[in-house]
């Protein structure tokens, strides 16, 4: 049996015992994830019907978002990647995007859309948007799992969006903090202490 929260409820329940200690709280659970993902996804295949879909991850954060979406996904779709340069063990954008790796196919004249795990500052797509769009193609939409829209510094067209989160630092579903914590199934805050934000 897996060991319960201290209020004796089941939320920490997937929480693998090597982590508990360190999270405060699960903001989002993984089965609203789950259904959330199920609901882009019809909105997806929607709005592509017919089309071609170029779907764009971004490393590392959106993997399991890219790998759950594609599976929900009935529209004809392909994967590619990029990687830009993000936070390290430092929990506040630096604003200086670095592409660390580049797709590996041409995006000219295709549908492209853009899968983040989460819209921070919104500097990293803003600057991913534009980059894409320099390539001409024939269009260019972003679907993210998470905002963050009280710590926006750029206004930015997000199409698809999972759940609006509070100004604070979340880790799990592929999100990291210094690299661990990415393949939680919920979403969750970690304790103060453990990332001193
Ligand atoms: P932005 O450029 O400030 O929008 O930051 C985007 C990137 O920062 C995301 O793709 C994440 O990699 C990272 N990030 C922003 N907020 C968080 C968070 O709360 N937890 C983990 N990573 C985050």
């Amino acid at each position: 049996m897996p060991e319960r929260s201290p209020d004796g409820d089941h939320r920490f329940d997937l929480i693998p015992e090597v982590y508990r200690d360190a999270v405060e709280s699960v903001l989002i659970p993984a089965a609203d994830i789950e259904r959330k993902l199920d609901e882009m996804a019809a909105q997806v295949d929607a709005d592509y019907a017919d089309r071609e879909l170029l779907l764009v991850g971004v490393l590392k954060g959106a993997i399991f978002v890219m790998a759950d979406l594609t599976r929900r996904l009935t529209v004809s779709s392909a994967m590619d990647f990029m990687a830009v340069s993000s936070y390290g063990s430092s929990t506040t954008s630096s604003g200086v995007v670095r592409i660390l790796k580049d797709l590996d196919t041409e995006i000219e004249g295709r549908d492209v859309l853009i899968v983040e795990d989460i819209v921070d500052s919104g500097l990293t797509l803003d600057y991913l948007i534009k980059n894409l769009r320099s390539r001409r193609p024939a269009s260019v939409e972003v679907l993210a799992l998470l905002t963050k829209p009280s710590r926006r510094e750029v206004e930015l067209p997000i199409a698809y969006v999972g759940f609006e989160v509070p100004d604070v630092f979340v880790v799990g579903y592929g999100l990291d903090f210094d690299e661990d914590y990415r393949g939680l199934r919920d979403v969750v805050t970690l304790k103060h202490e453990v990332y001193g934000g």
